[in-house]
């Protein structure tokens, strides 16, 4: 997300034929407004429209009479140019300042003031600096709006791969089962005919070639299996809030993280799930997300890193305010010091290479603050050589 402070410099631009009262306007406007916005000062109607071209962001002031020109036709054709150029309309002329049409059209041509001569300078510089200032604030927001918007639709998107990953998932599941079931009935039959068949090639060659393979095979299908629960876990929409116990979620984060974790060498350790129990109240698929998303952050963090040995652990404590902490670390560089503040704030990634959302760590933050709980980050340290995301989950006490 881009920092307030970097709006670039809006500008102003006094159009007037009265040379005069130009080069007054140049000694007198940037004096006032010293080194903050910069100014041009032009005599004819296609300066102007040069200077909107240049720089889209210019508030205009404009005298109406012109000489051969009108500043309101002027102005006209610079809004068609730049739409978000703003205009202070000037006149010195009596007649055209007791014109009410006149005045009228001027405002309706986006003119946000109208101003007479001669000109009380002080007043006009700081209109001048109001408006600039709220334009450049408007541009702001507009900016971020629109990366906003493109995030979103970026969100959308990966929503959509999810939808796909389901129904191939749910496609995949069906001849699954029938090889499943075939591998199975091979090998039951094979147990069946044990003992009734006597060629000693036939037992041998089943035994050496045919049994280890189908074992293997359903091996391997089993572990498809596996990978796909795991998915349709993490896919399927459920608001259901219940006793969950997390060493079991973490078997389908496991399942779901083993590949990236291998590819990118990275030796992973669980502590402590052996020894205690871990039970909370939550949305299970809520719970699988959000652990999933630390690891996947951890993952690309240690993949990025230069490092050779690279590490990664998941602790599991209770703590004495009957919480759960799930500590999540890793050996990778520390988080810098700027951007410790933004990385939990909706949209804020520094992976645009790999497409991110920004969207995981928020989403992390708001799904445990609804059970009661919260993420925090320990950042490395000289001492502590460990990125760490902490997540608290409040336990549901057991009877013993
Ligand atoms: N373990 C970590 N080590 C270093 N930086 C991290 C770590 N976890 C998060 N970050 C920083 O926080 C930023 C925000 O993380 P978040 O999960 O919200 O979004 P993302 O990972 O960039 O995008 P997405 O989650 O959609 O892939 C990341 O871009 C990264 O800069
Ligand atoms: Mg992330």
């Amino acid at each position: 997300m881009k920092d307030k402070k970097n709006i670039s410099k809006a500008h102003y631009c006094v159009l007037d034929d009265d040379q005069l009262f130009l080069k007054r306007a140049e000694l007198k406007l940037t004096s006032n407004l010293k080194k903050n916005y910069c100014g041009s000062f032009v005599s004819t109607g296609i300066d102007a429209i040069d200077i909107a071209k240049k720089t889209p962001l210019t508030l205009f002031i404009v005298d109406i009479d012109l000489g051969t020109e009108n500043g309101i036709d002027i102005f006209d054709k610079i809004k068609k140019i730049t739409p978000q150029s703003r205009v202070i309309f000037i006149t010195g002329d009596k007649k055209m300042m007791q014109d009410a049409s006149l005045r009228k059209r001027a405002l309706e041509e986006g003119g946000i003031d109208f101003i007479t001569k001669p000109v009380e300078w002080t007043e006009l510089t700081i209109k001048i600096r109001n408006n600039l200032e709220l334009m450049s604030h408007q541009y702001w927001l507009e900016e971020r709006v629109q990366e906003r918007t493109n995030m979103l639709i970026h969100a959308d998107r990966l929503a959509t791969v999810g939808t796909m990953v389901s129904s191939i998932v749910h496609e995949v599941s069906t001849p699954l089962t029938f090889i499943k079931a075939n591998q199975e009935t091979c090998l039951y039959a094979w147990k069946k005919a044990e003992g009734k068949i006597e060629n000693p090639e036939v037992i041998d060659m089943f035994e050496a070639l045919i049994r280890p393979s189908l074992e293997d095979s359903l091996h391997g299908v089993l572990q498809i299996e596996n990978l796909l629960a795991s998915f349709r876990k993490f896919y399927k929409k459920e608001e259901k809030i219940s006793q969950e116990d997390v060493v079991l979620v973490l078997k389908d984060v496991n399942t779901l993280t083993t590949y990236a974790i291998k590819k990118n060498n990275i030796i992973f350790t669980i502590n402590n799930f052996l020894t205690d129990s871990f039970i909370v109240k939550c949305n299970k698929q809520e719970l699988l997300q959000i652990i999933t998303n630390i690891l996947n952050n951890a993952i690309d963090a240690l993949k990025d890193s230069s490092k050779t040995n690279r590490r990664l652990y998941l602790t599991l404590e209770n703590d004495k305010l009957s919480r759960i902490l799930i500590r999540i670390s890793n050996n990778g560089p520390a988080i810098p010091k700027d951007k410790v503040e933004d990385i939990f704030e909706p949209f804020f990634t520094t992976k645009l290479e790999e497409a991110g959302t920004g969207l995981g760590l928020y989403i992390v933050r708001q799904i445990l603050q609804k059970t009661g709980g919260d993420v925090h980050l320990e950042n490395r340290t000289k001492e502590k050589p460990t990125v760490d995301f902490i997540l608290t989950i409040p336990t549901v006490p057991q009877r013993r």
